[in-house]
């Protein structure tokens, strides 16, 4: 239960609930800090917010609020949008200036007795801004002395202590407060620690990390499981299978089960020692099977990453499932969605250790995940599993190969099956899997053995390559019956400040010869690993590829890395991302758009819109990248007077949109004109139109500007849009040139979903604008 209380109704229920003997089990290290109503002090509850001192010399946690210390780098409101509100917070400038030893920041709960065998769970809020801010951490700290209050208090003596990390998380919230919760247990004295690390890449820019309603309860969280004394809230499944999953503590046999339980196996203060397990002992035989199913899960907006431990120690360990059932009929089995086959030779022991594992699951509806072990060598294959977590998030499966979806990969041991073009430079390879050194920066994937991160990387500043030279990793064929979610992680950076414009990733569906771009990202991010998503739809042998585009040569990356996939038609992350079919930033070609000759009788491409490849325009460089050498549609005559379209593809139905896009005119021609139609029923209906400004419509403009024909000279991008209003029939957009002396360019076409303030540019470009002091136009 909370504490804190946004209204006075709720303060009075909160009241009521004090004087209650629930309220008994309040834990004394929850914390709101304050700030709540006027008047209300900001506060640290119980929790140490400055160990700067010895033993722990560490930087502090500062206690702040959205009006009190956004100013000094703090995030703008609590975690309840309050202004007033409390929340504990520290910046990487706090850290890397205290005289504090380590640089990092702690915040603690003051030491504590053993949680129980139940365990507690711990749900908080967070924020993350910046980019001087490398990792938020939960650390579960046990103590190796009895009296730890005594010497952290009154700073006599040494204090050993051990801290086994229990969460961690590197991405930036930019700024949105994020719910967490971790499950643990702790056999003897233990502290939490909140720690932020600085990125010490990025000590120059700012960054914060705020954390914000401190909860403790006891027991796992959700549905998580520690199996400790109890199954939690799974049950050994009663008909569907042959034996039951049994608790255990270590294994009485030799050369079969674990020695201890999972986290006690990392830290032997931390638990009590219980772990799950199937005795493979008579009376099984090979191929039995036993089923433990979770409680009903309901369905949320998020996908679900379980994650759970297994000990594979034995000759001849048999198969493991994770199942996944509709909550209506829970022994219709639909799908395994992670299976580990170890074979039934004794080469399977995989030994004493446990071994972390993962997947990612989601569902339309409720529903219930069912562990399915299976006998392999009757005596000698104990499967044991513990730890057992459901977080809201996507995770790629572990181990690799294990889930029965296609394309999760941690890239840490291989490219999972995704396939990269063959290269025979070594020292300079636009695509490569790579480890973090001087010129890479961390991978994304978390590990429980610090084993070395790798990821994927589209190196930008790769001399052999010219601007907009492309490369990418390509999926294994695969068939999907419903419509899937790719999400991963992308790293986009340059170390150049003045250079924004530095390359572009894409996600493309490749279906049986047809390209399609899902999903793109370009230029000006923010370096740091960010999530993203996108729906890839339904079919069978398709492949999906990263394709990642160089702008001019410029030190940086575009980074990949933590691909999950998993059932669910989700909304392209981050925004930016979405992509329309009729987007298009003309890198090699045409994309989905079609040259038509307006005048019918030419058949001459030098006569129409043609895609600019080696410099045919000198003066003009593209928009996208500002590299040279083309990338961009362009037509252009010399006396001859021509007229041609680019064509959309269909756009849909009952959908507004603003069709957005770059313009260029070159030489001068003051009877040019770039127009754009659209055919609603077959009409060609004009709604925009540019025409050169003329030395009538310039006002000011000199014989210089407008050079000796009298129109205007110009070779710059300009911005143009429309809007699109909806109708009710499919039709396309044509993006019409008209010149006779001069030429158009075009770059950079996007459309946006939404019209709302999507008033056309430049205005002279309405076709009903009204020129000050002049008549409406005609047409
Ligand atoms: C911890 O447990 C011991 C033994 O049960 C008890 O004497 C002590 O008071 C407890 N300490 C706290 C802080 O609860
Ligand atoms: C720690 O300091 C407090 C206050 O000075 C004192 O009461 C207490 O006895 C001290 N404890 C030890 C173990 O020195
Ligand atoms: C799941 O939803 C049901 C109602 O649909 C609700 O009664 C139950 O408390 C929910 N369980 C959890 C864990 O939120
Ligand atoms: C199992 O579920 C599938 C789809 O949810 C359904 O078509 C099938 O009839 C079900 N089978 C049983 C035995 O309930
Ligand atoms: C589609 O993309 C793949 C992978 O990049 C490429 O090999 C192929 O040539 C492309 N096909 C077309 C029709 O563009
Ligand atoms: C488009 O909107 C019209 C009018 O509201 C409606 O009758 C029609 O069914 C819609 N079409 C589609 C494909 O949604």
């Amino acid at each position: 239960m909370r504490v804190y209380y946004t209204n006075r109704i709720y303060s009075l229920v909160t009241l009521l609930l004090w004087l209650s003997p629930a309220m008994a089990q309040v834990d004394p290290h929850n914390c709101n800090f304050g700030g709540v109503l006027d008047g209300d002090p900001l506060v640290p509850c119980n929790l140490w917010v400055d160990n700067v001192e010895e033993p722990f010399s560490v930087a502090p946690f500062r206690l702040g609020s959205g009006e009190s210390s956004n100013w000094i780098g703090g995030p703008p409101q609590d975690n309840t949008n309050n202004l007033k509100g409390g929340y504990a917070f520290t910046t990487n400038t706090d850290m890397i200036k205290t005289t504090a030893y380590h640089k990092k920041a702690w915040m603690l709960t003051p030491p504590t007795n053993s949680t129980g065998p139940a365990g507690k769970c711990l749900t908080f809020a967070y924020s993350i801004d910046g980019l001087g801010i490398k990792n938020l951490e939960i650390l579960l700290i046990t103590y190796d002395i009895d009296n730890p209050d005594e010497i952290i208090e009154n700073k006599t003596g040494d204090l050993l202590f051990k801290q086994v990390p229990l969460w961690s998380k590197k991405e930036s919230t930019s700024g949105e407060w994020t719910k967490a919760k971790v499950t643990y247990t702790a056999l003897g004295l233990h502290s939490l620690a909140f720690s932020a690390n600085p990125d010490v890449r990025f000590s120059y820019s700012r960054g914060y990390a705020a954390v914000d309603d401190i909860v403790f309860t006891n027991g796992p969280c959700g549905n998580d499981c520690m199996f400790d004394t109890t199954f939690c809230t799974w049950e050994n499944e009663k008909f569907e299978d042959d034996f039951d999953w049994s608790l255990g503590r270590g294994s009485a046999k030799r050369g079969t089960g674990p020695a201890s339980d999972q986290a006690s196996s990392l830290n032997y203060q931390i638990l009590t020692g219980g772990y799950t397990f199937i005795d493979s002992g008579h009376p099984r035989r090979t191929g039995d099977t036993a089923r433990l199913v979770s409680a009903v899960l309901n369905v949320t907006n998020s996908p679900l990453c379980l994650s759970f431990w297994l000990n594979l120690h034995g000759g001849g360990i048999g198969d493991i499932r994770v199942l996944y059932a509709p909550e209506d009929n829970p022994n219709n089995i639909t799908t395994a969605v992670w299976r580990l086959r170890t074979g039934t030779e004794e080469s399977s022991d995989f030994g004493p250790d446990w071994y972390p594992c993962q997947q990612t699951v989601s569902s339309v509806g409720n529903f219930r995940l069912i562990f399915e072990a299976e006998v392999g060598f009757p005596g000698a294959s104990d499967i044991a599993l513990d730890t057992i977590t459901l977080t809201e998030k996507s995770c790629p499966s572990i181990p690799t190969g294990s889930t029965t979806g296609w394309g999760d990969c941690t890239f840490l041991e291989n490219t999972c099956g995704w396939t990269m073009p063959y290269s025979q430079t070594a020292s300079c390879r636009m695509l490569d899997r790579v480890t973090a050194n001087s010129y890479n920066p961390p991978g994304h994937t978390e590990n429980a053995y610090d084993i070395t991160d790798s990821y994927m990387k589209f190196d930008l500043g790769c001399y052999l390559n010219r601007a907009r030279e492309r490369s990418t990793l390509v999926s294994a064929p695969f068939t999907a019956d419903t419509v899937s979610c790719l999400s991963f992680f992308v790293y986009m950076f340059t170390t150049v400040a003045t250079t924004t414009k530095f390359g572009a990733l894409s996600v493309i569906l490749l279906n049986k010869g047809t390209n399609t771009t899902l999903w793109r990202l370009q230029n000006q991010q923010q370096p740091g690993w960010t999530y993203a998503q996108v729906a890839i739809p339904r079919g069978s042998d398709l492949k999906v590829a990263f394709e990642g585009i160089k702008g001019l040569n410029h030190i940086g990356m575009i980074g990949l890395d933590d691909i999950a996939v998993f059932p669910s038609d989700c909304e392209a992350m981050p925004d930016q991302a979405h992509v329309e079919p009729a987007d298009c930033t003309f890198d090699s070609g045409p994309c989905l758009y079609q040259i038509q000759n307006a005048n019918g009788a030419s058949t001459s491409p030098a006569e129409n819109w043609q895609f600019a490849v080696d410099g045919e325009i000198s003066s003009l460089r593209d928009h996208t990248f500002e590299a040279d050498l083309g990338g961009y549609m362009f037509m252009d005559s010399f006396n001859t007077g021509i007229r041609s379209r680019l064509r959309s593809p269909t756009l849909g139905v009952n959908q507004t949109y603003c069709f957005s896009f770059y313009f260029a005119s070159f030489y001068v021609d003051p009877n040019a004109k770039l127009s754009i139609y659209r055919d609603p029923d077959g009409v060609g209906e004009l709604i925009w139109q540019f025409t050169p400004p003329t030395s009538n419509s310039v006002p000011g403009a000199t014989t210089e500007s407008l050079g000796t024909a009298g129109g205007y000279q110009d070779a710059r991008w300009h911005y143009g849009q429309v809007a699109l209003e909806d109708q009710s029939s499919r039709y396309h957009v044509y993006i019409e040139g008209e010149v006779r002396d001069g030429g158009w360019a075009v770059d950079d076409v996007k459309l946006f979903r939404v019209a709302s303030d999507c008033k056309t540019r430049p205005e002279t470009a309405d076709p009903n604008y009204l020129m000050p002091g002049r008549s409406r136009k005609s047409g």
